[in-house]
């Protein structure tokens, strides 16, 4: 019988654990504190990213101590769950009326950076909009794996060009229960 101690998944469904459940809270604690420093004394709206930002913005505004307002965004790809969409195939949905935060910094939260479509789509979004001072803010990063030179001015972790899931992060829209991120197995998706 093998173990099953990964929030219901089989520990076999994952190559190697990328992130720990303590690694985690040094990361969110760190991008905590510049956030406190950059944006003390002004309006700030976060701003995240469904379904992908969950878990991660939710730990990240418990440990913002400036007054702080936040709305997400659902970005959805018309194509397949495990291949990052190009930006012409992004449907926004809103969740807030963003007009009445135009005099608002925003930092737009997201789980990982991919290719950067996604991101660089909802910049030119949100500058369309009339937002001159938007930052983006990514848990993890995959530098190999970029076709867009977006600038994301927080990041919690540089990994590897493997697919992960956990904390957030879903392969079929399982797995975002996980309290840490890992490196699915191959096997699970071919
Ligand atoms: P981008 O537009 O290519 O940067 O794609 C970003 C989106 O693709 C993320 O918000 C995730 O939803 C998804 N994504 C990219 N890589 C992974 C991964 O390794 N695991 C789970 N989702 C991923
Ligand atoms: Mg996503």
């Amino acid at each position: 019988m093998e173990s099953n101690n990964n929030s219901g998944y089989f520990a076999s469904d994952f190559k190697k654990i990328l992130v720990s459940e303590d690694e985690i809270e040094g990361i969110i604690c760190r991008i905590a504190d510049e956030i406190n420093r950059d944006y003390k004394d002004k309006k700030l709206l976060v701003c995240g990213i469904l379904k992908g930002c969950f878990i991660f913005m939710s730990d990240l505004i418990r440990k913002i101590e400036i007054p702080v307002e936040i709305t997400f965004i659902k970005a959805s790809s018309y194509g397949s769950s495990s291949v990052s969409a190009g930006a012409e195939n992004i449907k926004v949905t809103v969740f807030s009326e963003l007009e009445n935060y135009k005099n608002y910094n925003i930092l737009v939260v997201d789980d990982i950076l991919d290719t950067g479509n996604t991101l660089c789509f909802l910049e030119k979004y949100l500058k369309d909009m009339g937002f001159d001072n938007i930052n983006f803010c990514t848990f993890l990063d995959k530098p190999e794996r970029r076709e867009t030179d977006i600038y994301v001015k927080y990041i919690g972790k540089q990994i590897e060009n493997e697919f992960v899931v956990g904390y957030g992060l879903d392969f079929n829209e399982k797995y975002r229960n996980m309290p840490f991120v890992a490196a699915l197995d191959e096997k699970v998706y071919d």
